[in-house]
C-alpha cells in the first residue's frame, strides 16, 4: 500500500509540472473489456466505496467482463485516494485530471480512454438505479446507439428532491424536449452509449449536460430508454451552482444551432410553423376584408376569417412544415387535432393576456407575450399529437 501511494504522489508531482492527466492502472490488465463504467467524482470520499461496491455486487452476478473507470478532478477530500486503495478490491482504475475541471469534460475524458466499445456514465452519490447497469449493456449490445436512464418516462421518477431541484430539472428538460421531442429525459446523467459514436463528433463538453450535447453532436440512430427512480443523494452535497444553468442555456442554443445535428431539423421546423402562423395573419386579415365589404357581419366573417386561416395553416404545416413526418393520423384528423389545438392556443393567448393585464402591464406588450405563449403551445401539441412519429 505504502508502495502504492509513493507511486502515486510521485506521479503527482510530476503530473502537476507536467499539467496533463494521469491514469492510475490499477492491477487490472489493459486489454478490453465488454463494458467500462464510467463515474465522474469530485469530492466523492464520503460516497465512492459505497458505490463501487454496490456495483460491484450487481455486476458479479452477470458475466459481463466490466472495468469502472473513476474520472476525478483532483478532489480535495482525498477520493483519488480511496480509489487507488479500492484497486486492490474491484476493477477500477483512477482517472486523475488537473486541467479543464468539470463533470461533461471528465465524462467525456473518461470515455474516450476506456477499454471498452460499451460505455454506462453514472453518477458516485447512488442516485442513478445501478441495477439497470447490465440491461443498459444488453441494450446497446443489440444494436441500440445510446440507452437512457429516464425519470420522465413511464415507471420512473424522482424520490426526496427538494421543490427547488425539481423546477430547474423540469425546466432544463422541458427546453431540451423541444430539441429532441422523442426522448423523455435528454438531460439524463445516467446513460449508455456505443462508444464509436463519438468518434469524429464535434463535442464541446460544458456544464452537467452531457447526454444532451452527445445528443445534438453524434450522429446516433437508435435511442432507448428505460425508466428508473432517481433517489436524492443520502451523503455529501450536489455540485450544482448557478453556472451550471448558463452553461446549458449557452449549450442550448450551440446544439440548436448546430446544423449537422439532430436538433436543427426540430429549429427548421419551429421556424417553419412561425412562417406559416404569419401566412395565417395575412389570410385572416384578407378574408375579413372580403366579408366585411361583402356585407357579412363582423363577427361571423371574423369566426370565418379565423377558422379559414387555421385551415391554411393547416395545409401549409401538413404539406410543408412537417411535410416529412410520418404519422399514425389520416388527414381528417390531423385537421380536427390541429383545429382544436388553436382553439386551445387562443385560450392560452386571452389568458395571458388577461393576466398580464391585471398584473399592469400594457395590453399591447400582454397581447404579444400571450402570442408567443399560444405559439409555444400550437407548435409542441401539434408535434406531439398532430404529426407525431
Ligand atoms: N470529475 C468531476 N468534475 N466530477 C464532478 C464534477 C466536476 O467538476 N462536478 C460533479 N461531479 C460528479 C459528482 O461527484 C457526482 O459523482 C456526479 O458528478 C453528479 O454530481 P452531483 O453534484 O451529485 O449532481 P446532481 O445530483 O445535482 O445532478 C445529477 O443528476 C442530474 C439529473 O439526472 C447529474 O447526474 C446531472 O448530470 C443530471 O442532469
Ligand atoms: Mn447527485
Amino acid at each position: 500500500m505504502l508502495l502504492k501511494y509513493l507511486y502515486f504522489s510521485f506521479i503527482c508531482v510530476l503530473e502537476r509540472v507536467n499539467k496533463t492527466t494521469l491514469i492510475y492502472f490499477a492491477p487490472i490488465s489493459l486489454y478490453m473489456k465488454d463494458l467500462s463504467i464510467v463515474i465522474p467524482t469530485y469530492n466523492e470520499s464520503e460516497t465512492i466505496a459505497n458505490t463501487l461496491f454496490q456495483i460491484d455486487e450487481v455486476m458479479k452476478s452477470t458475466d459481463i467482463n466490466y472495468e469502472i473507470l473513476v474520472v476525478d478532478d483532483n478532489s480535495k477530500d482525498g477520493t483519488q485516494f480511496t480509489v487507488i486503495e479500492l484497486t486492490n478490491r474491484y476493477p477500477v482504475r483512477l482517472i486523475n485530471r488537473y486541467k479543464n475541471h468539470g463533470l461533461s469534460q471528465s465524462v467525456i475524458e473518461g470515455i474516450k480512454k476506456s477499454n471498452s466499445d460499451i460505455v454506462v456514465v453514472t453518477d458516485a452519490d447512488l442516485s442513478h438505479d445501478i441495477k439497470l447497469i447490465p440491461q443498459m449493456y444488453q441494450s446497446i449490445n443489440s444494436n441500440n446507439d445510446i440507452v437512457i436512464g429516464s425519470r420522465y418516462t413511464k415507471g420512473g421518477g424522482i424520490v426526496d428532491w427538494p421543490t427547488k431541484r425539481r423546477v430547474i430539472s423540469w425546466g432544463a428538460t422541458f427546453a431540451a424536449r423541444v430539441l429532441f421531442p422523442n426522448i423523455t429525459d435528454p438531460v439524463s446523467g445516467f446513460f449508455g452509449i456505443r462508444k464509436n459514436i463519438i468518434d469524429n463528433a464535434d463535442l464541446k463538453p460544458r456544464g452537467y449536460k452531457i447526454l444532451f450535447e452527445i445528443l445534438g453532436k453524434t450522429n446516433w440512430n437508435r435511442v432507448v430508454e428505460l425508466p428508473y427512480t432517481f433517489t436524492n443523494r443520502k451523503t455529501g452535497k450536489s455540485k450544482l451552482r448557478t453556472e451550471t444553468i448558463l452553461d446549458f442555456i449557452r449549450q442550448w442554443i450551440n446544439i440548436a444551432g448546430y446544423k449537422k445535428g439532430r436538433a436543427y431539423s426540430e429549429i427548421n421546423k419551429i421556424k417553419n410553423f412561425a412562417i406559416v402562423g404569419a401566412s395565417g395573419i395575412l389570410v385572416n386579415m384578407l378574408i375579413l376584408a372580403m366579408l366585411k365589404e361583402s356585407g357579412v357581419p363582423l363577427i361571423g366573417a371574423s369566426f370565418l376569417a379565423i377558422e379559414i386561416s387555421i385551415i391554411t395553416n393547416f395545409l401549409l404545416n401538413d404539406h410543408w412544415t412537417f411535410g416529412g413526418e410520418k404519422t399514425n393520423k389520416d388527414f381528417i384528423h390531423r385537421l380536427f387535432s390541429f383545429n382544436s389545438i388553436a382553439f386551445g392556443g387562443m385560450i392560452i393567448n386571452m389568458a395571458v393576456l388577461a393576466l398580464l393585464s391585471f398584473v399592469g402591464i400594457y395590453y399591447l406588450i400582454g397581447n404579444f407575450i400571450g402570442i408567443l405563449a399560444g405559439f409555444l403551445w400550437n407548435f409542441l401539441m401539434n408535434r406531439k399529437i398532430t404529426w407525431n412519429n
